[in-house]
C-alpha cells in the first residue's frame, strides 16, 4: 500500500504533541502539511515536526490536490464545520472527539460525500484492552450488565483553555464525560 497523505488542520496540543509524532512513525502515513490560523505558527511545527509544507489557513490547506487525508483536532465547536469542510474538498477525515456537540449537529455530516470516511478518534473504540472488555461482555463471562459506573477526573483550573469556554464546546461532559457515555454504549 502507498502512504496516505494527510494534512493537519491547526496546531493544536494534542496533535503536536501526541498524535503527530505517533503517526510520523507509521509507514503507511506520511504528513504532507500543516495548517494554522497563523501561518508563522503553521511553519514553526512543520519545522520541528519535519513536515514539508505549512499553510495559514485551514481552508488553504483543504485546497491541496495533493492531501488524500485530513486530521481535525480543533476545538469543539469547529469539529463539524471542518470536517464538512474537508470531506467536500475530497479529504477523508479523522476527526477529535467528540465529533459533533450534539446530536443534531451529527446529524450534519450526513451531506458528507459518500465517497469519504470520516471517523472520530475514540480510543476505546480501538484499543485493545477495550475491545478485549466488550467481547468478555459479549460472552456474558460477567453475567447481565445492567449498569455502569465509571469515575474519569481530572483537575483543570486555566479559564483559557478550550475545555473551559462553554461557546466554544467546552464542558466536563464534552470533554471526559462522553468517554463513560460511548463505553457504555459500546456493544457494536
Ligand atoms: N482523543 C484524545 O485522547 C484527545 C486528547 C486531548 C484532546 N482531544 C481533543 O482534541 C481537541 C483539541 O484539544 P487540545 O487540547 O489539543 O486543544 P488546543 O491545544 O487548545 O488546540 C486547539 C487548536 O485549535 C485552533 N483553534 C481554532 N479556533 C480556535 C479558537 N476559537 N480557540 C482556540 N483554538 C482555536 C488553534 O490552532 P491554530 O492556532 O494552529 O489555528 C488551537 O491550537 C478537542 O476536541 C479535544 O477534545 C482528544
Amino acid at each position: 500500500m502507498k502512504p496516505v497523505k494527510w494534512g493537519v488542520i491547526s496546531t493544536a496540543n494534542i496533535g503536536v504533541a501526541k498524535v503527530l509524532p505517533g503517526m510520523l512513525k507509521s509507514k503507511d502515513i506520511e504528513i504532507v502539511a500543516i495548517s494554522s490560523r497563523k501561518l508563522k505558527t503553521a511553519q514553526e511545527w512543520a519545522g520541528k515536526l519535519g513536515i514539508p509544507r505549512a499553510y495559514g489557513s485551514y481552508e488553504e490547506m483543504l485546497a491541496d490536490p495533493e492531501i488524500e487525508a485530513v486530521y481535525n483536532p480543533l476545538p469543539n465547536h469547529l469539529h463539524v464545520p471542518l470536517t464538512l469542510a474537508a470531506a467536500k474538498a475530497g479529504k477523508h477525515v479523522l476527526c477529535e472527539k467528540p465529533i459533533a456537540i450534539t446530536a443534531k449537529e451529527a446529524m450534519q455530516l450526513k451531506k458528507a460525500p459518500k465517497n469519504v470516511f470520516i471517523a472520530e478518534a475514540f480510543m476505546v473504540r480501538h484499543a485493545a484492552q477495550w475491545l478485549a472488555v466488550r467481547d468478555l461482555v459479549k460472552k456474558n463471562k460477567i453475567g447481565e450488565v445492567r449498569a455502569i459506573q465509571v469515575l474519569f477526573s481530572y483537575f483543570l483550573k486555566d479559564p483559557k483553555n478550550v475545555r473551559n469556554m462553554a461557546d466554544i464546546g467546552g464542558g466536563g461532559l464534552l470533554d471526559i464525560g462522553c468517554y463513560p457515555i460511548t463505553v457504555s454504549r459500546f456493544t457494536s
